[in-house]
């Protein structure tokens, strides 16, 4: 799979700092904290997920970081009034768009922009006006990809959980169908002028495969940064993230 040369940035979610602080309640660890961390460790960008249910990340927490980290945010939400409100106060550098289930563990799959289209198109115009970079979380489907471009997102998310399962699994059969289609997915968009984001499951041993995929711009990483940041230190591990990325530009 081929790769032109460019620099990947690295966008880190920090959810799960939050996820450990909640389940104890008070303010410890602090997410903002991890941010800083992260900037520090070369991280291009952080991600936070606001949730209906605030599972995780707080509205104090867009709070907080919106006003003491530098690194451009990248807001996570559900397109619901609700959110919408939140984002347009706070207007985050970008926001991306996803599907939201309150039972679900984790995001499951993308947004299914072509049955969802009208809806979806009220909360693109409202960030588009808000000047906010709007991203789409989406599985690898063409159709998806077709309708992000018709809805006008400059920027689509593809969804790499079912490959990095499927590596998880040792279910490589699996995953090198995934992998194509992921494959086959970033070359359809580029050609329709998106800009690709990818994030989802990635860890240090999905992570070259995928940032081998064609015109993938930038990664988001969470759950496998925050884990093993408990046996190499925050820090060490997103440096060790950010070199595995730019070594499989090379
Ligand atoms: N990108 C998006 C749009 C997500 O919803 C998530 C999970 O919150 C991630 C990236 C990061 O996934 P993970 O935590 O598995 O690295």
């Amino acid at each position: 799979m081929s790769s032109s040369l460019r620099r990947i940035r690295l966008g880190v979610n920090i959810d799960h700092v939050a996820t450990v602080r909640n389940a104890r309640g008070g303010m410890h660890p602090d997410p903002v904290r991890a941010a800083i961390m992260a900037q520090n460790a070369g991280a291009d960008g952080i991600t936070a997920h606001l949730r209906e249910d605030r599972r995780h990340i707080s509205d104090n927490d867009i709070k907080n970081l919106m006003q003491n980290i530098t690194l451009p945010l990248n807001l996570e939400m559900a397109a619901t009034d609700e959110m919408l409100k939140i984002a347009l106060f706070y207007k985050p550098h970008a926001i991306c768009l996803v599907p939201e289930k309150r039972e679900e563990k984790t995001t499951e799959g993308g947004l299914d922009l072509t049955h969802n289209f009208d809806y979806l198109q009220n909360y693109v115009s409202h960030i588009h006006h808000a000047g906010c970079r709007l991203s789409l979380f989406i599985d690898a489907d063409k159709q998806q990809i077709d309708a992000a471009a018709a809805l006008k997102s400059p920027v689509i998310e593809v969804h790499t959980g079912a490959y990095c399962h499927a590596m998880d699994n040792n279910d490589i059969h699996t995953a090198s169908h995934e992998l194509q289609k992921l494959h086959d997915a970033c070359i359809y968009a580029h050609n329709l002028n998106l800009e690709i984001h990818a994030g989802h499951g990635i860890n240090y041993e999905t992570v070259t495969p995928i940032a081998r995929l064609p015109h993938i711009a930038e990664l988001n990483i969470g759950h496998f940064l925050m884990g093993e940041a408990i046996f190499g230190g925050l820090e060490n591990t997103i440096l060790k993230m950010r070199d595995l990325i730019h070594c499989s530009q090379f």
